[in-house]
């Protein structure tokens, strides 16, 4: 079967790992480090080795294979490169997305290469390294593809200024595998003879890991957040418990070439090695190019997030309409301009504008400005505020209109012809203004604590209209000295909260590195917080013909507002079926504990091969005549075949005489695969799935099944 070209382009991921010191610690020890090494197995001061990373995102390798269609049986990691943009941390959570960036062909029994390229970014949005792996896949070779370009690469005809002899554990690759790749090759002296091999081999990142100890300990010595970029090509196998030697040469600053030798027989096991290593620049949060929207940046909080947007390069219209802070009266331009002269007078770039928010003709000629002045809007803050407060009884029309005009019809007013130019240009940061008076109530401001909850409605949805052309929208509570909170606070908060202590909350939702959309966030006085809305457990009360009466309600009040186990939804739809599920299967009848499950679709294998004609693909089935055999040995397992041919499916509980290929798998691991908890590629590689026959069609289930 030929390799899928169209792949190329194609984006794989998000990936997301979370990981533990644990688990750096596991993988520092999988590749030798021990008392010599303290720094990257003890918790004291935990660093980790920067060729973790790869170990951490394995999955996409496999990822990348699946989509290119490689015959799984010959392929082998060719070539790593590995760029690193901030140190590796100790443990938190990972997102890498990536794609396949080329294939090449080698020549009919040569084999061919498929390239993917990752990110990886921290939960933060700081990108950590970049990942070019190349796929050397044996079998797949002579398709008449593109040639791979040629490289040249020379070490130096010297000795090498550095020779770090090591020797791998008999039982390395044991421990290795921890760290995720447990193919069997390395653990299963049956596996490995079937292969080829005498027993079981060292993982070729294993030996990675010794050489990026090696290359640490001489050239940036107990400093791995130095590394800055590890490239090599894997080009032998090793025996566990084989001495190993990594040669290093020094080629200029921050430089250096190597590779490392089998000692035994002068083999070479990896090779084409560079190390670049030296202080990874700042890779600090910048807004160059981008031109943002401020309104109601006269004075206050507004003011402080212009300032500092324009210190980071961003184009910036500053709009106020210079009015008192209740909003009477006319308004003025020497707030607005006054910002902007700051701006420029410290080398930035900005234009004032003095519209009102609160009328559409004031939205849009707040956004025209920026299309005037700077072509283009990509930052919206949506800030400008007033106060009207009054008891209830006394809250006028006038002060209730007022409020609800310049926060919550202003926000929509802007905003709405700023995402019109942001869904265009596919790319957009929004930044809403609430409160915590609209998100817990204070007293005498029903106004203005509706028209805040009001804001993080209209976020909510338009988070979902955003999405898809990577708007994200974010809310910012503030807490902040400034002339609505003067008199409010007392005087030595009031002194104590300056507006500087939300700037970088506010800056980060505005920055390309923000990785959320639709959160609230609490911030003042150096104070941060998420704030979210949670639904509790359902109980439900009356079911199908039974609707239940008010005593009903009364006697169960307290299940129904039980938080325990609460739940956050991204959706109406989430919340819809979620309660939908609850009327199938009510809370009471579900042990606790279980709420995690509540993802798995199937329960049974059977379950799954009856859902499998609703999801088969005619459209991909043409010209096909395959037939997939199941062995699902286990609870519930039982042999069923799947036969396809002339773009229909036939799903039978029986063995088929003639089977393009065999599948079996244990049914947990079915379901576990099944339920999208393992991936196919993982369950194949660690031996989970056993596929006979023809492996390269077992693939085309994937292509086949919409499951
Ligand atoms: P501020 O009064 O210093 O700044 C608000 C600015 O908005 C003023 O310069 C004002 O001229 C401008 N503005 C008012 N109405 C406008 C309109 N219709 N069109 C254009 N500009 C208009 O107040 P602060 O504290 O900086 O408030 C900023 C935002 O933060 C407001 O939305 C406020 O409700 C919110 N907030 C502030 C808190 C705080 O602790 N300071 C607490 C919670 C929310």
């Amino acid at each position: 079967m030929a390799l899928n070209l169209k792949s190329i382009g194609e984006k794989a991921g998000p990936f997301i790992k979370e990981y533990a010191q644990k688990d750096t610690i596991l993988y520092a020890l999988g590749v030798g480090a021990g008392f010599s090494d303290l720094q990257y197995c003890y918790e004291k001061d935990l660093k980790v080795l920067p060729s973790f990373s790869i170990a951490a995102i394995f999955d996409i390798l496999s990822e990348f294979a699946i989509k290119a269609e490689v015959n799984l049986a010959g392929i082998l990691h060719g070539e790593q490169d590995l760029i690193f943009h901030d140190p590796v941390p100790p443990e938190g959570t990972i997102t890498t997305n990536g794609q396949i960036t080329n294939i090449y062909d080698k020549g009919k029994d040569k084999g061919a290469l498929v390239i993917g390229k990752s990110e990886t970014c921290h939960s933060n949005g700081q990108k950590i390294f970049t990942s070019i792996c190349s796929l050397f896949c044996r079998l797949d070779g002579g398709f008449d593809g593109k040639k791979s370009p040629k490289t040249t690469f020379t070490f130096p005809q010297r000795e090498p200024d550095f020779i770090v002899d090591d020797k791998p554990l008999l039982n390395q690759p044991l421990i290795y595998r921890l760290s995720g790749d447990i193919f069997p090759l390395h653990a299963d002296p049956k596996f490995a003879k079937a292969s080829g091999f005498e027993k079981p081999i060292m993982h070729g990142l294993c030996t990675h890991g010794f050489a990026c100890r090696a290359l640490i300990s001489r050239l940036i010595p107990n400093e791995p957040e130095k590394a800055r970029r590890m490239a090599c090509r894997f080009s032998s196998t090793l025996y566990p418990g084989v001495p190993i030697k990594t040669l290093i040469w020094k080629t200029a600053e921050g430089e250096a070439l190597w590779k490392v030798v089998n000692v035994e027989i002068d083999d070479v096991i990896i090779d084409n090695g560079i190390f670049e290593y030296g202080d990874i620049p700042k890779d600090e949060i910048r807004f160059d190019d981008r031109v943002a929207i401020i309104t109601g940046a006269g004075a206050g909080l507004g003011r402080a997030y212009a300032l500092e947007l324009a210190k980071r390069g961003a184009k910036v219209v500053v709009n106020d309409y210079g009015g008192s802070p209740d909003g009477i009266g006319d308004g003025s331009s020497s707030p607005a301009q006054i910002v902007v002269d700051q701006i420029k007078k410290a080398g930035g770039e900005a234009v004032a504008n003095y519209d009102n928010v609160a009328s559409p003709e004031g939205g849009k000629n707040i956004v025209k400005t920026a299309l005037d002045a700077f072509g283009t809007v990509d930052i919206l803050i949506n800030n400008a505020g007033i106060l009207r407060d009054k008891s209830f009884v006394n809250m006028e029309p006038g002060y209730w209109q007022a409020v609800i005009g310049v926060h919550l019809s202003g926000a929509y007013n802007v905003t709405r012809p700023a995402f019109k130019i942001m869904k265009e240009k596919e790319y957009g940061r929004i930044v809403m203004t609430t409160s915590a008076a609209g998100l817990y109530g204070n007293f005498g401001q029903t106004n203005y604590s509706a028209a805040k909850l009001a804001i993080v409605g209209l976020m909510n949805t338009l988070k979902l209209e955003g999405k898809k052309y990577n708007i994200k929208i974010n809310t910012v509570a503030p807490f902040a000295a400034s002339r609505l909170t003067e008199g409010i606070m007392p005087p030595e908060i009031f002194e104590k909260s300056k507006p500087e202590f939300v700037v970088p909350m506010t800056l980060y939702l505005c920055s390309e590195r923000c990785p959320v959309t639709g959160n609230i966030y609490n911030a003042g006085l150096g104070f941060f917080n998420r704030a979210a809305i949670f639904t509790g457990p359902s109980a439900v009360v009356g079911r199908k013909d039974d609707i239940p009466d008010a005593d009903a309600i009364s006697a169960k009040i307290k299940q129904i507002s039980n938080l325990k186990n609460a739940r956050e939804y991204f959706n109406l739809n989430d919340q819809v079926m979620d309660l939908l599920s609850s009327l199938e299967s009510p809370p009471e009848d579900t042990p606790q504990g279980d709420d995690e499950d509540t993802g798995s679709r199937f329960g049974s294998p059977t379950s799954v091969f009856e859902a499998m004609p609703d999801s088969f693909k005619a459209d991909a089935a043409a010209g096909l005549d395959v037939v997939f055999q199941y062995i699902i040995t286990g609870e519930g397992g039982g042999d069923w075949f799947c036969a396809v041919k002339d773009s229909e499916c036939t799903i039978k509980s029986a063995m088929h005489d003639k089977p393009t290929c065999t599948l079996k798998m244990d049914s947990g691991n079915f379901l576990a695969m099944m339920n999208g908890k393992l991936t196919p590629m993982q369950a194949y590689s660690s031996g989970k799935l056993v596929i006979e026959g023809d492996i390269m069609k077992s693939q085309l289930i994937e292509k086949l099944f919409r499951l």
